[in-house]
């Protein structure tokens, strides 16, 4: 096994109240001291994020969860168990002392260990990290650092992960009486978490012409300056960026392909975006991939949520 870099000087830089990204197994995370109101605030203006839009509290281990969250349903509990650490966020009852500006006033905080082991270690040598995702707040997530140096700059500090394994952001769920409410698809699906707690999972993110429960589902995180289409594709034009399941015949320098992985399209989506926007391309054609749907289903509904965000 690769031993871990020695992470002290970015520890510092956070126990001194500053900022740091991250690599988690989902994207990469801006983290920043969660009881330190100076720090949070630095990471809602390096993001440039709205306020009214909440933080994820991120743990090294589950006894913690006791200090941010009180009246813990059983279903999160086995959740926990089950998935943690992993790419689902539980958003639960706040304890009182929890910042304003983490919730964003909500009775509630959201809260995730992650498995990516330098993110676990860190979190272990500087305890509870807040962690929006480190772009600017309307850019496409990073899941590389140099995807996070493109937004901060250059001398920004980030631990070098490499690229990040799954690529969309975590599952996000909230709990009601009988049912638990999916408030952001991700890598864990509807059909583990019901099988896992016996509850139904139902979709808050769909109707967003509502409310959302949860308030990041209203803004656009995800959109490059190209305009991104989903639908097929039946002629290729030079300004346009094609992710397609399989190559066309005659080879076109402006096609990607992910042979029809979902797993490999939601590692790549957000830096094809990205790459689209520095190579000047006016759109990103999206190939349909419905026929997947069957095989990954909770990463076809993380990639169609994300997809549609950034679609017009
Ligand atoms: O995978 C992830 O979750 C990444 C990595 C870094 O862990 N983090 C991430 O954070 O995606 P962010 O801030 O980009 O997205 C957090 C989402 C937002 O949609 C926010 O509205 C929601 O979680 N959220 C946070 N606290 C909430 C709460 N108390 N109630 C409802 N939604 C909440
Ligand atoms: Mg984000």
């Amino acid at each position: 096994m690769k031993s871990l870099p020695d992470l002290t000087p970015f520890v510092n830089i956070i126990k001194e109240g500053g900022v740091v990204a991250f690599p988690t197994e989902t994207v990469y995370g801006l983290g920043a001291d969660a009881r330190n109101p100076v720090a949070i605030q630095k990471v809602f203006e390096t993001k440039g994020r709205p306020v009214d839009n909440p933080l994820i509290v991120h743990l090294s281990d589950t006894k913690m969860v006791h200090d941010f969250a009180t009246d813990i349903p059983e279903a999160a509990k086995l959740l926990m168990k089950h998935f943690w650490p992993g790419p689902i966020t539980l958003v639960l009852n706040k304890k009182e002392e929890i910042l304003d500006s983490v919730t964003a006033g909500l009775p509630t905080v959201a809260l995730r260990i992650p498995s990516n082991p330098l993110a676990l270690e860190f979190i272990k040598q500087t305890g509870p990290l807040v962690a929006p995702s480190a772009n600017h707040s309307g850019k496409p997530s990073p899941t590389q650092a140099k995807h996070v140096k493109e937004d901060f700059g250059d001398e920004f500090p980030v631990i070098d992960g490499g690229i990040t394994n799954i690529g969309l952001e975590s599952t996000v769920i909230g709990f009601e009486d009988d049912h638990i409410t999916l408030m952001r698809p991700g890598k864990i699906g509807a059909d583990e978490i019901e099988s896992v707690t016996g509850l139904k999972v139902r979709s808050d993110h769909m109707n967003e012409q509502e409310t959302p429960k949860s308030p990041g589902q209203k803004y656009s995180h995800y959109k490059p300056k190209a305009d991104v289409v989903y639908k097929g594709v039946s002629a290729f034009n030079d300004h346009t960026l094609y992710v397609m399941q399989t190559a066309p015949e005659v080879k076109q320098n402006n096609v990607i392909c992910y042979e029809g992985d979902l797993k490999q399209l939601s590692k790549e989506l957000y830096d094809r975006f990205r790459q689209a926007d520095q190579q000047g391309y006016h759109r990103v054609h999206i190939e349909p991939f419905e026929e997947h749907k069957a095989e990954y289903p909770a990463y076809y509904e993380a990639l169609i949520n994300r997809i549609r965000k950034t679609l017009g």
